[in-house]
């Protein structure tokens, strides 16, 4: 059975944070990426590669700035099975002991994806692969279990472009169904673990891709397969530029039911607008609980000619990460106190699938002051939905449902009038952009 954990910054971690806090200026000032996100009960990694762990330079940045890491290449399937069955963990285990070692949490990276098979499993097909790869997930799981916090259980499974189709792939071509199974036996091997689904370009709201996937987790929660959070990889390299749209994509997730996370973070030509507007639409989205730029210096990056990390080559800080510092230690822009509990996402609402129907959420139009959310029911053609906003935003305007609110103002049920199954809403932000609403209950008759 699965044993769900509301993830806190370690007791270790925050003692680190603790011990960097600067005096001067700003009582909660903290002069580390990882201590400042740590406030906020946040983490802030980087990817690592184990033939680096030799450099003193590499590991003096990697241990004082960073509370997360995620294996660049290490965990992936051809280095963790490079022959079928014989499971191979050097590599891995060197980070991970080096992170442990160093109380920074570790994110697994990845369990299941069309890339960087070994040539055993692109030679495979149907329930053969299936099988191969279940088990992938199950050994590999199994061997990290209490090791690791999070999964990228599945990388990468949906198309670019305007189809919002699954990838073409080997796995995709077993079922369907393969990212759930995969998501099952990753849930059984570790049921402590956070699982992620995770893949690029979905920062854009407006993109099919990104649209796509949040159907997929909205599917996911509906049915109660065992997902937690969601990655955006968010390279913003290459030709993707951030997307003015990033914190309405971020909160989206959110109000699912999951936590978001910015995995493999970099930006061409690091600049310091882009980098601090990541970190405050992060910072404005309370289920927003990890940035991880993917590498550390510039020359330790996959594209290292576009120069899109924090630190140069020689180790020092760019403007970008001063960017980064300050936002961090800013806080909240939305308004919001990073300390106050969360405002979206509570992970103890029950899934909205309770009483006899679902309903699903789809997010309409944004406007600067206020945003349009509908809802479809279905299982019933009669129903109460039962709605929580977060204060001080104020639902200004419904349609297709009678609607009646409780003391607080906050919490609405709409019923179906007569109008269809699906009904709508316009919430007013009142400064607070980055909440959405959530679904409590969805109850027939
Ligand atoms: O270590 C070998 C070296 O011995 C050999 O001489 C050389 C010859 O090509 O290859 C080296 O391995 C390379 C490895 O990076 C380490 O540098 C692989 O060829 C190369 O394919 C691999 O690229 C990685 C890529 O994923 C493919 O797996 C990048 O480092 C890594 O940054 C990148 O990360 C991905 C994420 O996993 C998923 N999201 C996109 C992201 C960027 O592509």
């Amino acid at each position: 059975m699965r044993i769900r954990t509301a993830v806190v910054v370690s007791t270790v971690s925050l003692l680190a944070a603790v011990g960097t806090l600067v005096v001067a200026g700003s009582a909660s000032a903290a002069s580390t990426l990882g201590a400042s996100a740590a406030q906020s009960g946040r983490y802030f990694g980087t990817a690592v590669a184990s033939g680096r762990l030799g450099d003193s330079a590499y590991t003096t940045l990697l241990d004082r700035e960073f509370n997360q890491v995620t294996p660049e290449n290490e965990m992936k399937i051809d280095a963790t099975e490079p022959q079928r069955g014989q499971f191979s963990y050097g590599n891995a285990d060197r980070i991970v002991q080096h992170a442990a070692s160093h109380g920074i949490k570790v994110r697994g990276h990845t369990l299941a994806w069309h890339s960087q098979q070994p040539g055993w499993m692109q030679s495979l097909s149907g329930s053969t692969l299936r099988s191969a790869i279940l088990n992938h997930v199950t050994q590999v799981a199994t061997h990290f279990r209490g090791q690791v916090t999070w999964w990228d259980v599945v990388n990468e499974a949906y198309a670019d472009g305007s189809s919002g189709a699954r990838r073409d792939s080997n796995l995709q071509r077993t079922g369907n169904d393969w990212i759930e199974a995969a998501f099952r036996a990753a849930d059984a091997a570790d049921p402590n673990a956070l699982l992620c689904y995770n893949d690029y370009n979905i920062d854009n709201w407006n993109d099919a891709k990104t649209q796509a996937v949040y159907r997929m987790v909205q599917d996911f929660k509906s049915r109660g397969v065992p997902i937690d959070c969601v990655g955006l990889q968010s390279h913003f390299t290459g030709g993707s530029n951030y997307p003015s749209n990033y914190r309405t994509t971020l909160s989206s997730f959110a109000a699912l039911g999951v936590d978001v996370h910015i995995t493999e973070l970099d930006i061409r030509n690091a600049p310091t607008s882009a980098y601090s507007s990541v970190v405050n639409d992060c910072l404005a989205v309370s289920r927003c609980k990890v940035i991880t730029v993917w590498g550390i210096r510039d020359s330790d990056s996959w594209r290292s000619g576009e120069s899109p990390l924090l630190f140069d080559g020689s180790g020092n800080k760019k403007a970008a990460y001063n960017a980064v510092l300050t936002a961090l230690n800013n806080g909240n822009p939305g308004g919001g106190d990073p300390t106050t509990p969360p405002p979206t996402g509570n992970p103890t609402t029950p899934p909205p699938s309770s009483g006899g129907c679902t309903a699903s959420v789809t997010p309409g139009t944004v406007w600067g002051d206020r945003y349009n959310t509908s809802v479809t029911v279905s299982g019933a053609s009669t129903w109460a939905v039962v709605v929580a906003i977060t204060p001080p935003q104020k639902i200004s305007t419904i349609w297709n449902g009678s609607a009646s609110w409780d003391s607080s103002g906050n919490v609405m049920t709409m019923r179906s009038n007569g109008s269809g199954n699906t009904f709508g809403f316009t919430t007013m932000m009142n400064g607070n952009s980055g909440a959405r609403p959530q679904i409590r209950s969805c109850t027939a008759g």
